[in-house]
């Protein structure tokens, strides 16, 4: 039996649909354990390129299931949109292949009007949201009137909570933040319709990736978004809305930790962010903006503009110690190439200290300055290397580096979008 989590360790996008595809390759079962389609996972296989948001990266798979357990919040309009986009690109998305929590949460019309109605109202204090409702879905979750799925299959309660939470939600939509009513027959008929075509993916999935673990099956959970947009460890409130570390699988799951036997913590050779809150090592100049025009770094949800930085280490730290990291996986250092000296900051400096933890506190936070180790670049394009030896030895050089501090081996290096693209570590 292998069961091990995939995670994002420093703030999104650093690779985890690659990473997850091509690991999926050994994998019998691909679980989502948290967020919804906030995320944008690309897969690129031969020429074909995919964006998945909410459908695991083993969907491109014949012989996977894939497992939308508990812990994420699910849009079902959003669902259907990505199944039809995919079968569209000629994968087959069946009911053996893709199994749908029955606790899952509903993302519901409203969650995603009030998701873009608190940021507006939030004003220049806004958190940069992707706008797909998952604070507010999350937020019903906790506050314990959201709906699951399960509701949704029982047609008298989902009609019973439906309106009891357009009762409460409708005025505070209108009188308090100005947006337009919704109609109880249009959100009723439309889920209603979606609930059928729903129905044959519905499980109980804590009972099937817990026999699937038991009769030895090789099983890998899908982590989104990234360490420091975790809701509990991350730079709040600057976060999602959801425990996006190890830590999340066994309850968004519905297994007992125990069974997750290791943890790959997936980071991009440099920094990016989208949206708002703190970047102690972002570039605001000429060298960030050709980090982004040279690593594509565009929002795979929203488009937006990635902010670009070096490798923060502390970032790094902080994931190994939160998650348990069993093994690093190092992506985009391909994008590297080309550039004289590279900076990877090794601490900060707060006070008359060097620190190597993030405070909770965004004030602190803001008092901390990097402490870079300079190292020389490499200019040899290494999109075609596919073994460790053939990696520059500068290139060597800072990998080393990084395994050096963070006390975690480096298991991967990607060097591109490719599956192929991917030097195992001996
Ligand atoms: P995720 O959210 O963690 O799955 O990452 P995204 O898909 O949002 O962003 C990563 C981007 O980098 C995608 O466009 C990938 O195709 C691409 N990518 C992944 N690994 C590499 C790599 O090693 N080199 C390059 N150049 N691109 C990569
Ligand atoms: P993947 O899985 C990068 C960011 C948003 C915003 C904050 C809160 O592709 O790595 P939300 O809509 O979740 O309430 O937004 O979190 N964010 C991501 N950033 N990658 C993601 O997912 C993200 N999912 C959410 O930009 O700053
Ligand atoms: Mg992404």
């Amino acid at each position: 039996m292998s069961a091990f989590v995939v995670l994002g360790a420093q703030w999104g996008d650093e690779g985890k649909g690659k990473m997850t595809d091509y690991l999926a390759e050994e994998a019998d079962v691909v679980v989502r354990f948290q967020g919804g389609n906030n995320a944008g996972h690309t897969v690129v296989v031969g020429d074909k390129e995919y964006k998945l948001h909410l459908i695991p990266s083993g969907i491109l798979y014949d012989d996977k299931l894939n497992v939308i357990a508990n812990g994420v919040v699910v849009d079902p309009v959003a669902l259907f949109e990505e199944i039809d986009y995919l079968e569209g690109l000629g994968v087959k998305v069946t009911p053996e292949k893709l199994a749908i929590s029955d606790r899952a949460h509903l993302i519901m019309p409203y969650h995603k009007v009030l998701d873009k109605l608190k940021e507006k109202a939030r004003g220049k204090n806004d958190i940069g949201t992707t706008g797909k409702g998952i604070g507010p879905c999350y937020t019903d979750k906790y506050e314990r009137s959201g709906i699951r799925i399960c509701d949704l299959l029982h047609e008298d309660v989902f009609k019973e909570k439906l309106a009891e939470n357009l009762n409460l939600k409708n005025p505070y939509i209108t009188k308090v933040l100005g947006g337009e009513e919704l109609s109880f027959d249009e959100i009723y008929n439309l889920y209603s319709k979606l609930a059928e075509r729903l129905r044959p993916f519905v499980q109980d999935t804590s009972v099937r990736v817990y026999d699937e673990i038991k009769k030895d099956k090789n099983v890998l959970f899908e982590g989104a978004q990234g360490m420091l947009l975790d809701i509990d460890h991350g730079t709040y409130p600057y976060v999602t809305s959801s425990n996006t570390t190890s830590c999340g699988v066994a309850s968004g799951v519905g297994i007992g930790p125990n069974m997750i036997q290791n943890a790959l913590g997936i980071a991009k050779a440099y920094t990016t962010r989208v949206g708002k809150g703190p970047f102690p090592t972002e570039l605001e100049n000429e060298t960030g903006e050709w980090i982004r025009q040279k690593g594509h770094e565009y929002g795979v949800t929203t488009g937006r503009s990635r902010r670009c930085g070096w490798l923060d280490l502390v970032i790094l730290k902080t994931t190994v110690r939160v998650c348990g990291l069993t093994s690093l996986v190092v992506t985009k250092i391909d994008t590297l190439a080309g550039l004289d000296k590279i900076k990877m900051c090794v601490g900060y400096k707060f006070e008359d200290k060097v620190i190597d933890y993030f405070p909770a506190s965004l004030e602190d936070l803001a008092k901390c300055e990097p402490v870079y180790e300079e190292f020389d670049g490499w200019d040899e394009s290494i999109e075609e290397a596919r073994s460790y030896d053939e990696l520059p030895e500068n290139a060597k050089v800072y990998l080393r580096r990084i395994e050096e501090i963070t006390g975690v081996k480096i298991d991967i290096v990607s060097v591109g979008p490719k599956r192929d693209q991917t030097i195992r570590v001996k």
